[in-house]
């Protein structure tokens, strides 16, 4: 918990704050979180000060687009989708300031990638900043699930990220 606070302060007031957000696929949640907070910077008229991408730890869909149930559900929040799938590598340490992942097996391959205790604390889960339940303690994996599936990942993400902003900005 100390370290998660200490790489939150270390971001007040950067010039450009650098975030990453990984899953497994790179198709559903994380280009999911990265559109939300883009939306969110966005809102705040705030793009310029902030590099935002998205990336998994798979390899199945390098290139794609996110999930097409994902980009229905997203569209209809007002977030249109367009990231192409990446796989997530070890330079993405050294380019990006805090790096998400949605769930603890994200969590632990970031975790095996990082070389430095300083790669290390840049790992912070995104349900560290999820409070509108206590009943996920990570972003449930959409891909085999119904439209509600889709929907909980949104809200999640929507929750999250907006607490992530607010806490990174003070605002
Ligand atoms: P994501 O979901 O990690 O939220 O992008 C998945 C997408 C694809 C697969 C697994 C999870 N897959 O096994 O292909």
């Amino acid at each position: 918990m100390k370290k998660v606070i200490e790489t939150l302060r270390l971001l007040h007031g950067k010039e450009k704050v650098k975030v990453l957000f990984v899953c497994l696929g790179n198709i559903c949640r994380s280009p999911a979180a990265e559109g939300v907070f883009r939306n969110i910077v966005e809102e705040n008229n705030d793009a310029d000060n902030w590099e935002i991408d998205s990336a998994g730890t798979g390899r199945y869909h390098i290139g794609d687009l996110p999930d097409n149930r994902m980009r229905i559900h997203a569209r209809r929040r007002g977030l249109e989708l367009t990231h192409r799938c990446r796989q997530v590598c070890y330079d993405d340490f050294k380019t990006f300031d805090i790096i998400i992942p949605m769930d603890a097996s994200n969590e632990a391959n970031l975790r095996r990638l990082a070389l430095t205790d300083g790669d290390e604390a840049k790992i912070v889960p995104i349900a560290r900043f999820v409070d509108m339940t206590f009943r996920y303690d990570h972003i449930p994996d959409p891909y085999y699930e119904g439209a509600e599936g889709f929907e909980l990942v949104l809200d999640l993400l929507q929750n999250g990220c907006a607490n992530l902003y607010h806490q990174i900005t003070n605002k």
